[in-house]
């Protein structure tokens, strides 16, 4: 079964083509990743305006298509479902993956599949990275930052713990951007805090399993930046200080998750899991618990189709391919039926 994945919820657009492989000697079936073509908006200082975001996923989509198509080596007879990213995500850019499955649906007259973007996130690490095949979630990206695992009595993911204002990830992104960062974004806060000298002591906020960001970010903008400009602290200490506190919050919450449920294993997983500190501070923490500590690997870990692909072959081998194709920007984790 060859499966075409469509993810276009934010800054990417990506098509990958995945397959599942007929039982081998061992008697294995596996999911492989025949191409995975991604197409990056740039950030820039301005952030990202949605309407820019559509119109580059919709430029760039018959080149992506191509390339993923040529690089998968299959004939497009050979496609059996087209899959696309749902939700959750920025509604112009969505949109744009929702026609682009729908035109190659009628076209080659097969099903489509809507795939919840936060599941297919947590799929793809279970998959290739993990050991067990239950572990704790730690989904941290952009919009999202959620401690989770998987239901199977109720055939959801269950949100243990999650940020109850903005994303782990958008508080680095905003903060790139305030401290004029090269790149502006998460990225470049890594790189600012590698530099960063002195702590700064910063509002910490965990509630339970459930954390804040918007009080850190409004006092890092109220109370430190005019301290960064009079030199006091530097751009480098900033950065260096939100990460030790944000990916701090994060390890406490996670603790908590994992003492609750018991868990034998911790996956880490979303755009932000590429993070080598936070990577180090949720080892230690499962070392110290004797927990398997599994992330994501660097291609899978962001936005990418291979993992829109690959959960719709799970939920087409299930049959679990919901009928309403409506593109939905909130589109939690637990909104979704996971029966594989
Ligand atoms: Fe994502």
């Amino acid at each position: 079964m060859n499966v075409l994945g469509i993810e276009s919820t934010a800054h990417t657009f990506s098509i990958a083509i995945a397959e599942k492989k007929e039982k081998g000697k061992e008697g294995n079936e596996k999911i492989e990743i025949l191409s995975n073509v991604t197409d990056k908006y740039p950030s820039t200082l301005e952030g990202y305006i949605p309407w820019k975001l559509a119109d580059h996923h919709a430029s760039v989509f018959p080149q992506v298509l191509q390339e993923a198509i040529t690089n998968a080596g299959v004939k497009s007879s050979e496609i059996d479902a087209v899959a696309f990213s749902q939700g959750s995500g920025i509604g112009h850019c969505l949109h744009v993956g929702f026609v682009a499955a729908k035109t190659i649906s009628s076209t080659l007259n097969i099903p489509i599949v809507p795939v919840n973007h936060s599941v297919s996130h947590v799929e793809i690490g279970r998959e290739f990275n993990c050991k067990t095949r239950d572990p704790l979630v730690v989904y941290v990206s952009g919009g999202n930052t959620q401690i989770t695992c998987l239901n199977v009595k109720a055939k959801r993911y269950h949100v243990y713990g999650e940020t109850i204002d903005i994303g782990i990830g958008n508080f680095l992104d905003v903060l790139g951007r305030t401290l004029n960062l090269e790149p502006p974004d998460a990225v470049g806060v890594v790189h600012a805090a590698a530099k960063g000298k002195q702590f700064i002591d910063l509002p910490y906020t965990v509630r339970g399993m459930n954390l804040a960001f918007s009080g850190l970010q409004t006092y890092i903008d109220k109370k430190v930046l005019p301290q960064v400009a009079n030199h006091k602290y530097s751009a480098d200490d900033v950065a260096f200080s939100s990460q030790e506190t944000s990916f701090a919050m994060l390890c406490e919450a996670t603790e908590r998750a994992l003492c609750h449920t018991n868990k034998k294993e911790v996956l880490l997983c979303g755009g932000n899991a590429r993070n080598k500190r936070l990577q180090e501070m949720l080892r230690l923490m499962c070392e110290e618990h004797k927990v398997n500590f599994a992330v994501t690997s660097f291609e899978h870990s962001g936005d990418q189709a291979g993992m829109i692909a690959l959960t719709a072959i799970k939920m087409l081998e299930a049959k679990c391919v919901p009928k309403d194709l409506t593109p939905r920007q909130r589109f939690r984790i637990d909104a979704s039926c996971v029966c594989w």
